[in-house]
């Protein structure tokens, strides 16, 4: 009996903490980011940092939601964003090459915005 309630009352701490009801797309995005395996490929930060400075294969992405602005002249940092991570290789960062990026991400559309809400916000 003492023990079905322990796991009564873990069962219930576990709902409260997890699942992504709760969570802003924001976070969600944070999440996927952090992920080491998103969308069938390399997570995000294996190539990239969120510190400023700290390129990895790719470049650190600290401040990409603002230099997202004006990276394509005409395209608003949210639709750049967005292409850049369907499309990576039509805009690619100088000092970097094309076709390292993964593309064909498994991940649905309302995924990919979450990681754009995320970077918008970095
Ligand atoms: C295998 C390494 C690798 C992985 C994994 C990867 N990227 Fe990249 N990414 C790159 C490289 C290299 C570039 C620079 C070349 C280019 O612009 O395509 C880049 C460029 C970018 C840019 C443009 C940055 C800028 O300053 O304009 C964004 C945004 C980005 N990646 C987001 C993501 C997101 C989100 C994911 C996960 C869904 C991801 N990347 C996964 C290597 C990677």
């Amino acid at each position: 009996m003492k023990r079905l309630v322990v796991m009564l009352v873990l069962s219930t701490l576990v709902a409260a903490c997890g699942g992504e009801s709760g969570d802003g797309p924001e976070l969600l995005g944070q999440e996927l980011f952090h992920e080491i395996v998103v969308g069938g490929k390399a997570g995000c930060g294996s190539c990239h940092s969120i510190e400023a400075g700290k390129d990895g294969v790719g470049p650190s992405l600290a401040g990409v939601g603002t230099a997202a602005a004006g990276r394509v002249t005409g395209l608003a940092a949210a639709d750049y964003l967005r292409q850049s991570i369907t499309e990576p290789d039509s805009f690619v960062v100088e000092g970097f090459n094309a076709g390292v990026m993964p593309r064909g991400w498994e991940l649905s559309d309302e995924q990919i915005e979450s990681l754009v809400d995320y970077l918008l916000g970095l």
